[in-house]
C-alpha cells in the first residue's frame, strides 16, 4: 500500500467517524426527531430534517391487528402514493395484564412499514375511542370501583372512564408512557413514527357533562385559577363563540363554572372539556417527556343544532378551542374528521388563532381528490387523511393517488414556499365555480372547467368536485396542479395591459428535476387565451406570464 492510499483510507476513516458521530449526536440532541416549526404563518411538519407533507390515509378501526391482516393493504397504499399511514395502537393489546407490555406486534407492523417506505401517525386508542372507553384493557374494565365511570344525569353509568379519576389517569398515562419509550427505543433512528393522536374523538355522551360524584364535586368548585388567567389574558383573541358566552356573563373573574359562564348545556361543556383536556394534557406531556413527538387531538364535528351531549360534548372542537389550548398546552393542535360536507366552513375555524390544518379524518368518498389539493394550498395543510383508505377497490385508478402523486413530487416546491403568501387553492362545484386568487402581480381567475363547456360531462345537473393548488414561484412563474380548473389573468397593478401567456409545460418532477412531458400551446391553452386542466385529467403544469398593450 502506497503513502497516497493509506492517507486515503486514513481521511475516509476520519470522514466516516465524524458523519457517525455528528449523526449519533444529533440523535442524542434529538435534532431529527420529527418537529413542527414555523415559517411566516404556516407550521411544518419537519420529517428527517425537511418539510413534510402527509399525504395519508387512516385505517379503518380493526385492520391493524396482525400482519396477516396488512399485507395485502400495503401495497395498495403505496400504489395510491400514500407516505403516511394513520393507525391505531390499541391500549387492550399492549398492556393486557397491568403493567406488563407487549409490543411485539407494533414492532413487527412498524418494521413493514419500513419494508414499504411509509410514515406512520399512530393513534393512541387509550381511555377514549370515539367517546367510548371500549379499547381499554380487561382489568380495567372488570374494576368499576377502582377506574370509575362517568354517569349521565339520571346517575346511570357508561362504558365511558371518567376524566376525574387519578386512578385513571394514571393508568392510561403509564401505558401512554410506555408505549412513547417504547417507540423512542426502536425508532429514534429511523423516524418511521412521526406523530401521535393521543386518544380518539374525544367527547361525553349522553349528557353534556359526566355527573360522577368526582365531577359533581369539581362542578360545585371555584373554576380554576390557571383558566381564569388564560380567559383574561386573551380575551380580546378568545374565538367569538367563547368571547360571546363569557361576555354574557359580564366577564366574571371569579367563582363557580355556572357564576363564571352561566346555567346551561353550554357551560356544562366548558366544564367538561377543561377536564378532558387537562387529562389528555398529562398524558401527551408524560408521552412527551420520553420522546417529543408532535402530538395532536381529533374530533367528531358537533352538527349543527345539535346540544352539546346530543353530539359527543366537550371534544376538542372550534368553539372550544380556547378550552383546549389553556387546559392541554402540550397538545400541538386541534384537528377535524370530516364526515359532514363543508369543509371550507370547517377548516375555517379550526385554522384560527395560528392553529394548523391536519384531517386526520375525511369520509373516503368521490369528494377527497379534489380535497387534498384544495387544503394543502389554501390551508398550506400539514395533512390530509382518508379514513378507511384500504377499502380502496382499484387503487391505481384512484383520484386520490393521482393527486398524491402531483403533491409528491412538488412538496419541495411547495414547502418552500410556505407562510409566504404564495399558495393558494381552489374547491368546486356547480354551486360554486369560481374564484379570483391575487398572487404576485397577477389576479387569476379560476373557474371549474365545465365552465368551458367542453367537456360531455359538463352539460350533467351535478358536477363532480374540482380541486386545485397553485404555487408562485416567481415574478410571473406559477406551477399549478390538480384537476378540473381553467384560469386566466389579469394584472393588479396596471389593468389596461393584457396578460398573455409565455410559456407553458406540463411536466413532472424526477429526483427533484423537472421534466417536460409535453409543451402546451394551440388548443391546449385556447391560443393563449388560458390555462387548463380538464377534470379526471390529473396534472402539474409550469407556466410564465408576460404583458403585453
Ligand atoms: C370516526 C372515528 O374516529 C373512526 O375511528 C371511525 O369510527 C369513524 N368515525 C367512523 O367509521
Amino acid at each position: 500500500m502506497n503513502v497516497f492510499t493509506k492517507l486515503t483510507i486514513r481521511c475516509m476513516c476520519l470522514i466516516l467517524l465524524s458523519v457517525f458521530a455528528s449523526n449519533s449526536l444529533n440523535a442524542q440532541k434529538g435534532i431529527n426527531i420529527p418537529h413542527l416549526e414555523k415559517r411566516g404563518g404556516a407550521t411544518q411538519l419537519i420529517v428527517d430534517g425537511n418539510p413534510f407533507l402527509i399525504l395519508g390515509g387512516e385505517l379503518g378501526n380493526s385492520s391493524f391487528t396482525s400482519l396477516e391482516f396488512m399485507e395485502p393493504i400495503w401495497p395498495k397504499l403505496k400504489a395510491m402514493h400514500l407516505n403516511t399511514v394513520l393507525a391505531p395502537v390499541y391500549w387492550e393489546l399492549i398492556e393486557p395484564i397491568e403493567g406488563k407490555f407487549d409490543f411485539k406486534l407494533y414492532d413487527q407492523l412498524i418494521a413493514e412499514a419500513r419494508k414499504h417506505e411509509l410514515k406512520l401517525v399512530l393513534l393512541w386508542f387509550g381511555s377514549w375511542k370515539n367517546s367510548m372507553s371500549s379499547h381499554a384493557p380487561s382489568w380495567v374494565k372488570k374494576n368499576q370501583d377502582r377506574f370509575p365511570r362517568v354517569k349521565d344525569n339520571q346517575g346511570k353509568s357508561h362504558e365511558i372512564l371518567t376524566p376525574f379519576s387519578e386512578e385513571n389517569l394514571q393508568a392510561d398515562l403509564k401505558a401512554f408512557q410506555a408505549l412513547l419509550k417504547h417507540i423512542k427505543e426502536i425508532d429514534e433512528n429511523e423516524n418511521t413514527v412521526i406523530m401521535i393522536q393521543p386518544e380518539n374523538e374525544i367527547g361525553m355522551l349522553p349528557t353534556a357533562r359526566d355527573y360522577h360524584p368526582l365531577a359533581n364535586k369539581k362542578f360545585q368548585e371555584k373554576m380554576p385559577a390557571e383558566f381564569i388567567r388564560y380567559l383574561k389574558k386573551n380575551r380580546d383573541n378568545l374565538v367569538p363563540e367563547m368571547k360571546e358566552r363569557w361576555a354574557q356573563n359580564h366577564y366574571k373573574e371569579a367563582g363557580t363554572w355556572e357564576d363564571v359562564f352561566g346555567k346551561g348545556p353550554h357551560t356544562d361543556e366548558i366544564f367538561m372539556a377543561w377536564y378532558y383536556a387537562k387529562f389528555t394534557n398529562a398524558i401527551a406531556e408524560a408521552g412527551k417527556a420520553v420522546y417529543n413527538l408532535p402530538m395532536y387531538v381529533n374530533a367528531a364535528l358537533n352538527r349543527p343544532g345539535w346540544l352539546p351531549g346530543q353530539y359527543p360534548s366537550a371534544g376538542p372542537l372550534p368553539h372550544l378551542m380556547d378550552v383546549w389550548k389553556a387546559g392541554a398546552p402540550a397538545i400541538d393542535f386541534l384537528s377535524p374528521d370530516f364526515y359532514f360536507p363543508n369543509i371550507e366552513h370547517w377548516s375555517d375555524l379550526y385554522t384560527r388563532q395560528g392553529n394548523p390544518l391536519f384531517i386526520p379524518e375525511h369520509v373516503f368518498d368521490n369528494t377527497v381528490a379534489a380535497k387534498a389539493a384544495f387544503v394543502f394550498g389554501h390551508y398550506e395543510a400539514i395533512g390530509f387523511s382518508p379514513f378507511s383508505i384500504e377499502s380502496v377497490t382499484d387503487p391505481a385508478k384512484e383520484p386520490l393517488g393521482k393527486v398524491y402523486s402531483l403533491l409528491d413530487q412538488l412538496m419541495p416546491v411547495i414547502t418552500a414556499h410556505h407562510g409566504q403568501d404564495k399558495i393558494e387553492g381552489v374547491l368546486f362545484d356547480q354551486e360554486k365555480s369560481e374564484k379570483v386568487v391575487k398572487l404576485g402581480d397577477y389576479e387569476l381567475t379560476f373557474k371549474h372547467s365545465y365552465t368551458l363547456g367542453y367537456e360531455p360531462d359538463s352539460k350533467k345537473d351535478t358536477w363532480e368536485m374540482a380541486g386545485a393548488l397553485i404555487v408562485q414561484t416567481a415574478d410571473s412563474e406559477y406551477f399549478l396542479a390538480g384537476s378540473g380548473v381553467v384560469i386566466t389573468f389579469k394584472n393588479i397593478k396596471n389593468p389596461d395591459l393584457n396578460v398573455g401567456i409565455l410559456k407553458a409545460d406540463e411536466g413532472k418532477y424526477v429526483d427533484n428535476q423537472w421534466k417536460v412531458i409535453r409543451h402546451l400551446n394551440g388548443d391546449q391553452i385556447h391560443q393563449g387565451r388560458h390555462i387548463r386542466i380538464f377534470l379526471n385529467e390529473y396534472s402539474i403544469v409550469r407556466f410564465e406570464l408576460y404583458d403585453y398593450e
